[in-house]
Order: structure tokens, then C-alpha cells, then sequence
């Protein structure tokens, strides 16, 4: 883990187009970020034609001004890589370079994100522009950290894909055998006896081979990783004193183990636009908070993009209220983001995203937003201390990309939304009280409680450690289809779950989905009913609890809550007030309510040097970060 180089204190920006803008307006930005505070910005993310506007002449004098500008005025730079746009004269130059999509429709120019990253020709041009960036700029002062593309996942299904799949394919299985084993491929005879037969997953009759489409997205996301490496590995060889990272991006579209790419940069950074307009919108920052945590080891991580105010949802835009910008921003520090980046520092006056929100609205610096962005700079500007200090947690949630992608496959019994059940285990935990780590079952688990919501594949090796975990003293809340497949997919025999029937002390002979959600035919092998639809099992020294139907939300937290304070997790608290405790007795507390609260606490408040002794009164929507005092601190240490 490495920060960016130079910044001190948390970071606090966003993205900056200055290519949208002139001069004047350049000056006008630098000015208004130093009175917001704002010390990084993302800039470059989608400037590759304004910085390469033929092939191969580039135009850098621009960037060059605005780097020297912002280096001035004190503000470092993110300086991305700009290949998540390539420009106008590449899709004409390079046809084969444009994504199909699986059913055969070749993408044309005219958005963004539109290249093949299995292309030869686009992998060469990202590799030039990277090059030729990291050259021009490897000296500059405002360099800060590399950012890379921007949220790798679009995804392309043309031949040049087929070719790399074949080799990704022959490197996993060795031979035909263990590839048509894992497939399952003697069903609707897909056998294949040489490796050409094979393709990307693509239009086709009736349903697809799940095995296929599992593999094509474990496949996809080391094919996007290694156009990653290509370009972190020539900026690495030009700033070796840089950090390098690329913005994740979450959703159920994209082909991204973000487990598996935490291992490849330097820092995990993570855009999170929550999509609800209540409190879901809290629970949803949390939850993506959390996750970033897990993918960045516990260590700290950063908020590379949010909006600062109107986001997008399903039906309409949606306004941020006052102040909600800065309880999302502290929700995100609290667990463990070392700052809060904004998509985007100005808003353009034209564009796909013309009223996409920004720190500088359309309005100017005379608005609401952009006061707020100044208020919390200064809230950014006190936290500084609390950086590192570990988030305490001794819950864990299990989060498992491939068990996302294998329920996607169409041909289950009924659609379960992978995330949406991560997330319900997160928000009841969350209303409980209670915080939470994600993590994947390869990671330690110190936790005292262990959830697993659909975690639908399960290795033997996986399912050892769950095993081990719940004999040697700990608590495991499993949910359906939990353990049902192997890593491949393929359902183990014998009664569900099969990984963790032992486990779980049941055995389910049948699903039974209805439209009223999932429901299973349970028999007891062990374990006893506690509620309809809920089983509790002595395994070991440990306790193991079996969720087979789907409950709705207050039945979920109340079955958490007890399973928790089962495994001497304390749990309760104000519903609506976010409590996150850190390594040496500092609290962040956070009201998301219309009303007044008071929770019990001690320390002093860092945002307003107020101290604390015993009940903290927050006002709606008000929030206090507290230092511990000395006594306290020293009565902690006593007691650990
Ligand atoms: C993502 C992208 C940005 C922008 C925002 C809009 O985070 O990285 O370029 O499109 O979404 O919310």
C-alpha cells in the first residue's frame, strides 16, 4: 500500500477536465480549490484526443500549463492514462479494435469505453499514450499517482476475444478432458475434442453452457487485468517512486475479481454513487465502503468518485440534501477510505453527463454545493490524525465475485440477485448496530461471526476452512444456496447444501421457489428450528445457523442480532445513527435522521473541539468524529 506521492493528510478532490474549459477558467479552478481545500485531482481520464489528435503527434503543450497551474497553486495530480476513450481516428483506423457484443453487433465510436481490450492495435496505442504520458511527466512536482483507465469493464466477444480465451482456457485445464469435466459439456452434447471449437459465450438458441459463462468472466477479468499490468508495469519502470492504481467500478456488469486485482495496485481505490434516495443510500455507502476495505487487505483505501450531489437512479436524478455530502464522505473516511474524491470537480456545459453534479455546479461558486465542498474540506483537514487506525469489526461477511457471476447464468430455479443478498446481510447488521468486514474465505478470520449469503460456490478447500472456522469455536449464518456447486459450477450431489450439510446439521431434499420468494424442503440432521425457515446447529466448539428461506429485512436483522450476540457480538444501538468504532477509541458518529439523538460516548469532537463526557448529542443529520482522551485511551489500554 502506497500513497499518493506528496499529499498530506487526506486527499480530497475529484476528476478535472480542464480540456473542457479555457484558460481563464483554469485559473478561476485552482483558485477555488485552494479555498476548498482540495489538495488531489484525477486529471486526463478522458483526454486522449485532445492529447493525441493523430496518430502519434501529440499535443501536450495544454497539460503541460495546467499541471505547472495546479503545482503552484498546491493541489497534486492523479494523472490518468485516457485509454478508457480512445479517440475519433482510432475506431477508423482499427475496425477489428471495436467491441462486439454477443450477439454479433460490432460497436461503433460515439460514447466511450468502446475498444476490445483483447485487440492487438488497442493494447499497442494504450501502451504509446501510457509511454509517452509517463515520459513527458515522469519529473513533474504535481505528480501524485497514476491512475489508469478509468473503472475497467466493458467487455467484447470478437474473434481477437475468442483467440485469448482459448489461451486462457488451455493454461486453467491443461487439456480438453478437465475443461469438458468442469463444463459439464456431455449435456446437449457440447463435448469438444480441439480447442478452435471453443468461443466467447454468443448469441445462441436456448440457454448457454453456465460453466462457459462462468469461465468467459473469470476469464475476462484476468484479460482486463493484464491491460492493466501492461501500463501499470511501464509507469512503474518510469516513476518508481509514483503509486499506480484504476478506479474500480461495482455492478453486476462487471467482468472484475477486484479481490483478485487488489493484489496488482498500489492503492484500491473505488467509485461508489449510491442509486437509493432514503436511508438505503447510507446502507449502500457503508456496504461499499466495507467492501473496499476487504478488497485493500483492512488497510486503508480511497474514494476515488462519488457525486456530490445529484446521482443517478433507476427512474430520475436524484438531489443529495444538505449535508448529506458530508456524512457520506465521513461514512466512507470512518471505514477506512484515507479521503473523499468527487466525480467531478466542475460541471461541463455540454456532453453526455451535462447534469451530472459537481463540486462547482452550473450555478458557480456562489451555491450551495460548492459551500459545502468547503466545509468539508475543513472537516477532511482534521481527520488527518485518525488515518490507519483500524476499523473494529468482529463480524465478516462473506462477498465472492464468482458466486455473483455463476447465479447470473440463466436456468436457476428462480433469479437470485447476488449482491442484493450480500447487501440485505450488510443492512441488517448495519440497522443492528453492528459493523461489519467483507471478506473472502481465503482471508483470516478472526471474526467471531461468519455470514454467508448465497455464496453458491464452494471448493473443497473453501469449505474445509468454513469447516474448521465453526469447529474450532466459531459462529457461521449461512443462507440458501450457500455451498450448493463446486468452484465450477456444478451442483454437489447427495442433498443441499452439499459443502455444508455437515456444517449446518440439515439436509434439502428439495427448492422451493415461489413467487413469494425462495423456500426449501429442510430435513433436520442435527440441527434444530429455531423459526420458520431458520435451523441452528452445534458443530465442534462452534455454532452454525442455516437461513433456507428468504426473510424480509426485520426478520433478517432480528435472526442476525441474535446469531451475533450469540457469538458475544454486542449489537443494538439508534436505528439511523452510524457508529463505527477505530483502533484506539475513536468513534465516528453519523446522524442520518430528521431527529435529535444522543448516544453514549466520550472523547473529543476533532471537527468542533468540543468534549464529550458521556452522551453525545447529535442534532439531525449532524455528525462528530471523537478522539479519545488520555484516561480513556489509558483505561482502553488497561483493559486490553
Ligand atoms: C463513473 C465514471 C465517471 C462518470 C461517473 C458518473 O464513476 O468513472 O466518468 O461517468 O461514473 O456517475
Amino acid at each position: 500500500m502506497r500513497w499518493p506521492k506528496g499529499v498530506s493528510g487526506l486527499c480530497y478532490g475529484g476528476d478535472y477536465n480542464p480540456e473542457q474549459w479555457f484558460e481563464d477558467v483554469w485559473r478561476e479552478d485552482v483558485e477555488l480549490m485552494r479555498r476548498a481545500g482540495v489538495n488531489l485531482v484525477n486529471v486526463g481520464v478522458f483526454a486522449w484526443s485532445r492529447l493525441e489528435p493523430e496518430e502519434g503527434h501529440y499535443t501536450f503543450g495544454w497539460l503541460d500549463r495546467v499541471l505547472d497551474l495546479l503545482a503552484d497553486g498546491g493541489v497534486k495530480v492523479a494523472l490518468a492514462t485516457p485509454t478508457a476513450s480512445p479517440p475519433p481516428w482510432f475506431s477508423l483506423a482499427y475496425p477489428d479494435a471495436l467491441p462486439v457484443r454477443g450477439d454479433g453487433t460490432r460497436l461503433l465510436h460515439g460514447s466511450r469505453d468502446t475498444y476490445c481490450a483483447s485487440a492487438p492495435a488497442y493494447r499497442a496505442a494504450c501502451r504509446r499514450i501510457a509511454g509517452a504520458l509517463a515520459e513527458r511527466y515522469a519529473g513533474h512536482p504535481a505528480l501524485a499517482l497514476w491512475h489508469v483507465h478509468n473503472e475497467y469493464g466493458t467487455v467484447c466477444h470478437c474473434d481477437h476475444a475468442a483467440a485469448a480465451f482459448r489461451g486462457w482456457l488451455r493454461k486453467e485445464y491443461g487439456g480438453l478432458d478437465a475443461l469438458n469435466d468442469a463444463w459439464v459439456s456431455a449435456f446437449w452434447s457440447q463435448h469438444y475434442s480441439a480447442w478452435e471449437q471453443i468461443f466467447p459465450p454468443r448469441a445462441t438458441q436456448y440457454l448457454p453452457n453456465p460453466g462457459q459463462l462462468l469461465d468467459f468472466r473469470r476469464f475476462w477479468s484476468d484479460e482486463l487485468l493484464s491491460a492493466y499490468v501492461e501500463q501499470r508495469d511501464l509507469l512503474r519502470e518510469a516513476t518508481p517512486d509514483v503509486p499506480i492504481t484504476t478506479n474500480y467500478v461495482i455492478g453486476g456488469w462487471v467482468p472484475v475479481d477486484h479481490a483478485r486485482w487488489a493484489r496488482e495496485v498500489d492503492l484500491v481505490a473505488i467509485d461508489h454513487y449510491p442509486t437509493d434516495a432514503g436511508l438505503g443510500a447510507e446502507e449502500q455507502t457503508a456496504f461499499g465502503a466495507d467492501l473496499a476495505r476487504s478488497w485493500a487487505g483492512g488497510k486503508p483505501w480511497l474514494l476515488m468518485e462519488t457525486a456530490p450531489n445529484l446521482v443517478y437512479t433507476p427512474e430520475r436524478m436524484h438531489a443529495k440534501e444538505p449535508g448529506r455530502m458530508i456524512r457520506h464522505s465521513l461514512s466512507h473516511v470512518a471505514r477506512g477510505s484515507r479521503g473523499a474524491m468527487f466525480f467531478q470537480w466542475r460541471a461541463p456545459r455540454g456532453g453526455a453527463e451535462r447534469y451530472h453534479s459537481a463540486l462547482v455546479p452550473h450555478a458557480g461558486p456562489d451555491s450551495r454545493v460548492y459551500r459545502e465542498a468547503v466545509r468539508l474540506g475543513d472537516c477532511l483537514s482534521r481527520l488527518t490524525e485518525v488515518d490507519g487506525a483500524p476499523i473494529e469489526a468482529s463480524v465478516a461477511i462473506a462477498w465472492d465475485a464468482a458466486s455473483w457471476w455463476a447465479l447470473q447464468a440463466p436456468g436457476m430455479p428462480m433469479e437470485v440477485d447476488y449482491a442484493a443478498e450480500v447487501q440485505a446481510a450488510h443492512r441488517a447488521l448495519w440497522r443492528a448496530g453492528v459493523t461489519t468486514d467483507l471478506v473472502a474465505l481465503t482471508d483470516p478470520l478472526p471474526h467471531r461471526l461468519l455470514v454467508l449469503p448465497a455464496h453458491y460456490l464452494l471448493s473443497d478447500d473453501a469449505a474445509a476452512a468454513i469447516r474448521a472456522y465453526v469447529a474450532g469455536g466459531g459462529h457461521l449464518v449461512a443462507t440458501y444456496l450457500s455451498g450448493v456447486a463446486d468452484e465450477h459450477g456444478r451442483i454437489r450431489l447427495g442433498g443441499y447444501p452439499g459443502a455444508l450439510r455437515d456444517v449446518l446439521g440439515v439436509r434439502v431434499e428439495e427448492f422451493q421457489p415461489s413467487p413469494d420468494g425462495w423456500a426449501e424442503l429442510v430435513r433436520l440432521a442435527g440441527a434444530s428450528q429455531v423459526r420458520p425457515g431458520v435451523t441452528r446447529h452445534g458443530y465442534g466448539a462452534g455454532v452454525a445457523w442455516y437461513i433456507s428461506a428468504r426473510l424480509d429485512d426485520g426478520a433478517y436483522q432480528d435472526v442476525l442480532t441474535e446469531a451475533a450476540r450469540g457469538a458475544g457480538v454486542a449489537a443494538g444501538g439508534v436505528p439511523g445513527v452510524e457508529v463505527v468504532r477505530r483502533g484506539g477509541g475513536w468513534v465516528f458518529a453519523l446522524n442520518h435522521t430528521d431527529q435529535a439523538h444522543e448516544i453514549p460516548a466520550e472523547g473529543v469532537d476533532v471537527l468542533t473541539g468540543v468534549a464529550v463526557t458521556g452522551v453525545l448529542t447529535l442534532p439531525a443529520g449532524a455528525y462528530a468524529v471523537l478522539r479519545p482522551t488520555p484516561d480513556l485511551a489509558e483505561r482502553r489500554a488497561e483493559r486490553a
